[in-house]
């Protein structure tokens, strides 16, 4: 496999100024592949014989570039392009005052269009030092639950009629560590940086988390000298192989949404049938969940094992299903949803989607309850406790509704023991402690920026009354 950083291939940026707010759905690779592309560093990419020089003279394409074309569109087309670098923030909003809180929002547009123009510096650069020309930066922000009714249930801003249907404080679930409260870790706000170098994520963080409430009570004198209007809880960090192999090593990021732009839409971006406040449209939930990955209790497993727990080979990432002939030979089938010659049912893959050819009792298919992964592996040097490291899986995904899709496929399959048959048990993963859930939370991210001077929230503020 090539470098990335040498692809010919350009990685897709960020796309700015749609409806929708970057970091959930972009950096994407183009849907259609437009036919620019050096097809010959595209087969070396893909790790193929490259044998077509055929200039643009209208005929149609050999065989070769049509099957090029056709893994480009498997592989790449239509999926978002996560950057290598991801930091979350949580933080909470020290002021109970609706005209504050929207000057705290215009602030942190600022703050995060700011960040998201910034060119790479070329100063200072070692010689024969490339600068790329972009760092992708995104900075995404959500809205907590605690926003619009705190847990006092205090509705601090009056907000609490536009709540977004499905935004609550994030429920325990099976598996969680015995120490994790949901309730002590959700927030107000929750900031997501992501961009393609460690330095500029840590400068974008450090900007926010340091220098807000100072910019702030510059602009607005009247708050005094001493007063934060933000007080941050946690910083959190991930970062992402090239290869998107995670701590277990396997490929996480095989079967995400990725048919095409409007499929990813239909899945992650609320509309105005969507029955939610109209505030919502154009924008997206966000689901966290920190997950410790406990190493020793996975390396002892040998391969046959771990590919049972995950339902894929480790080194193809094909599914351990039986195989069919096709037109290219073998190849696996998707598994039969109840069938355990297509590998044990508690495997991870088959919990997570069982792909079952009828509608269920909702009337919705099993492809439908899909949303966008956008996971970071995870490492928080040593834990303490158990003389191990301390590591595992950022999980984060953005939908359309926590409801019908994350809290359906936790609760009704993943860790239903019941599920899809009586007595199969729970994911593999968790059964056997080789994961627990520390941390997390559920948000609402807004509609992106319609205009320049526009904030995040803004629809939000103008569905209520003046006060
Ligand atoms: C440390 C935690 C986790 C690890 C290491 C992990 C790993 C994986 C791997 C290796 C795959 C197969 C490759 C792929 O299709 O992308 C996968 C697929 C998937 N995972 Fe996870 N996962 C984790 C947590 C979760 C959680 C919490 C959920 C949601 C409840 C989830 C939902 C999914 C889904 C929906 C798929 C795609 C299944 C399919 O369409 O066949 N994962 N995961």
């Amino acid at each position: 496999m090539s470098d990335f950083n040498t692809m010919i291939v350009p990685l897709p940026d960020p796309i700015y100024g749609t409806p929708y707010q970057n970091g959930i759905t972009d950096p994407l690779w183009p849907v259609d592949f437009d036919g620019k592309m050096n097809i010959r560093r595209i087969a070396e990419l893909l790790g193929r014989l490259a044998v077509s020089e055929r200039l643009a003279d209208g005929s149609p394409p050999p065989p070769e570039e049509v099957k090029l074309r056709a893994q480009y569109a498997s592989d790449y087309a239509g999926r978002t392009a996560r950057q290598s670098n991801l930091t979350l923030i949580r933080a909470n909003v020290l002021s109970s005052d609706r005209a504050e809180l929207i000057a705290v929002l215009k602030m942190l547009t600022e703050f995060a269009v700011e960040e998201m123009q910034l060119k790479p510096s070329q100063s200072r650069v070692a010689v024969l030092e490339q600068v790329p020309t972009s760092y992708r930066v995104t900075v995404t922000l959500a809205f907590g639950a605690s926003l619009f009714v705190d847990a006092q249930g205090e509705d601090r801003f009056g907000l609490r009629t536009l709540r977004p249907r499905y935004l609550k404080q994030m429920p325990s679930f099976p598996g969680d560590a015995p120490d994790f409260d949901p309730a002590a870790s959700g927030s107000d706000l929750l900031i997501s940086v992501c961009s393609d170098h460690p330095y500029v994520n840590i400068a974008t963080t450090r900007f926010f988390v340091e220098f807000f409430n100072q910019r702030f009570r510059k602009a607005h004198p009247h708050v005094g000298p001493d007063r934060n209007l933000m007080h941050f809880m946690s910083i959190e960090q991930g970062f992402a192989r090239k290869d998107k192999r995670e701590f277990l090593r396997f490929d996480d990021g095989i079967d995400n949404v990725q048919m095409g732009r409007d499929d990813l839409f239909r899945f992650v971006y609320v509309e105005e049938t969507d029955n939610e406040p109209d505030w919502c449209v154009n924008g997206s939930y966000l689901v966290y969940r920190k997950i410790r990955e406990h190493m020793p209790k996975w390396e002892v497993l040998d391969e046959k094992t771990q590919e049972a727990h995950i339902g894929r080979h480790k080194t193809s990432g094909a599914p351990l299903s039986r195989e069919v002939a096709g037109a290219d030979g073998m190849t696996p089938v998707y598994p039969d949803p109840a069938d355990e010659r297509d590998g044990p049912l508690t495997a991870h893959v088959r919990k997570v989607q069982p792909r079952r050819s009828e509608a269920d009792l909702f009337g919705m298919s099993d492809l439908e309850r899909r949303f966008v992964r956008r996971p970071y592996p995870f490492f928080d040097g040593l834990d303490p406790d158990t003389g191990t490291t301390c590591n595992g899986l950022q999980f984060v995904a953005f939908m359309k509704s926590i409801q019908q899709q994350f809290e359906h496929v936790a609760n009704m399959w993943q860790m239903n023991p019941d599920f899809p048959v009586p007595g199969t048990g729970i994911d593999a993963l968790y059964a056997s402690g080789v994961l627990s859930t520390v941390d997390g939370g559920y948000y609402f991210c807004p509609a992106g920026l319609r205009c320049e001077g526009d904030y995040f929230g803004a629809t939000l503020f103008e569905a209520l009354p003046l006060l």
